[in-house]
């Protein structure tokens, strides 16, 4: 019999990957969407319009995290052997602006999933894999940061990520519940939300480099991030699920660079030439125009920002033989064609 897995959060770039690896292992794969007023299955139609995996292999549910009657029909209707809880508020900065949203989708979310495995008596049949992420430490409280290391959530992202984090591990201790915690730290692609930084600065610069786009408006250039590719990731997930028994895990990269550094490995691989000037809010990159086309806007600004990011993953290479195989320069270039190629269009 097929394995049957659920995925929260389907539609987002981690729920495509993760479809697309689980399909490749024979899985029978459900995913939850949510209702929305424009669509938002593109990362995941090429998928859903294959005539094979349609009929056979991928079944979309709608649903909602912030809905315990939806998700607790849902498990209860298909049972599944593994559920990815990816589904989240995922932007930093929005859950200043909407905190007590992101506290129910993030936090709640979690709760609501454990509760229906609970409820329904699938101890035995359900593993639960939670998404969270290097946030929850926030202001950090170690050098590179593993699995021992205390959280310092410096936003409502962050704080609720921590409720489900801990909410994982209780039900894990009180019931029995096969239930994992991925401690993920930023990871990227060509299929990454547009407002998140490196898919804004890859994309801008193309524009740049194309005269499609004058400027590009960023906030922060000096936050430090340890960013990998979401394919390797979503590989993580599935390996934290397949451990004999359930844990935490870190899993990252282990190398860091600035927002600053980040744009001039783009610029180096556009072969483009960026001078930068100025300090603060004036700091400006020039072209070899001298024309100025990256400024600062304080609006890109947070109200707490989480300035340095550096994740230890030795844990999870020893135990699930996992280690990442995309570096920050492949996962550059990869995102740079992808951009190339839809402005060709
Ligand atoms: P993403 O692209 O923003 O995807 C989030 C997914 O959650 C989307 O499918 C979204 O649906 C769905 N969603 C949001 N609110 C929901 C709700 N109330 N009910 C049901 N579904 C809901 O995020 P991602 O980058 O794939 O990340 C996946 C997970 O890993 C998230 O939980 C994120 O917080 C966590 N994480 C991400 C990173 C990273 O660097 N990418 C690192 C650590 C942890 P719509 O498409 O309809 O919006
Ligand atoms: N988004 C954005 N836009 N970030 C900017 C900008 C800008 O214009 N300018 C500077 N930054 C800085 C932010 O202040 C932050 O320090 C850094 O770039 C990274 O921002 P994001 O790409 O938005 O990612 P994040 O680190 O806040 O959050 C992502 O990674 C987390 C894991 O650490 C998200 O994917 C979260 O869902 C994930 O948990």
């Amino acid at each position: 019999m097929k394995k049957k897995a659920l995925i929260f959060g389907i539609t987002g770039q981690d729920g495509s990957y993760l479809s697309e690896l689980l399909l490749k292992k024979n899985y029978e794969v459900h995913g939850v969407k949510r209702r929305s007023s424009s669509i938002n299955t593109n990362r995941i139609d090429h998928i859903y319009q294959d005539p094979y995996q349609k009929k056979r292999n991928f079944i979309l549910h709608y649903g909602d995290v912030t809905d315990s009657t939806s998700v607790s029909q849902i498990i209860k209707k298909i049972k599944p052997n593994e559920i990815y809880n990816l589904a989240a508020q995922s932007h930093v900065a929005v859950s200043f602006e909407v905190p007590e949203y992101t506290a129910n989708a993030d936090a709640l979310g979690a709760l609501r999933i454990l509760e229906a495995i609970k409820f329904h008596n699938l101890q035995k049949i359900t593993k639960f894999y939670q998404a969270g992420t290097s946030e929850m430490f926030g202001k950090v409280q170690a050098i590179p940061q593993n699995e021992k290391t205390d959280f310092y959530p410096l936003s409502p992202y962050g704080v609720a990520k921590v409720y489900a984090h801990w909410i994982t591990r209780n039900y894990r201790e009180a019931y029995n519940i096969f239930a994992s915690n991925g401690i993920l730290f930023n990871h990227e692609s060509p299929r990454r939300g547009e407002t998140f930084v490196t898919k804004k600065i890859i994309s801008a610069m193309c524009r740049i480099k194309f005269g499609k786009q004058k400027k590009l408006f960023l906030g922060n250039l000096y936050a430090k991030r340890d960013w990998g590719h979401a394919k390797d990731y979503c590989l993580a997930m599935w390996k934290i699920l397949q451990y004999k028994k359930p844990d935490d895990f870190i899993i990252a990269t282990g190398k860091q660079y600035s927002i600053k550094q980040f744009i001039n490995l783009v610029a180096e691989k556009l072969k483009m030439q960026i001078i930068w000037k100025g300090k603060g809010l004036n700091e400006k990159g020039y072209n070899n125009k001298k024309e100025p086309i990256i400024e600062c806007d304080k609006n890109y600004f947070r109200p707490l920002d989480v300035n340095t990011l550096l994740g230890d993953s030795s844990k999870a290479k020893k135990l699930l033989k996992w280690k990442p195989k995309i570096n920050i320069k492949m996962l550059i270039e990869e995102m740079i064609e992808f951009e190339l190629k839809n402005i060709s269009k």
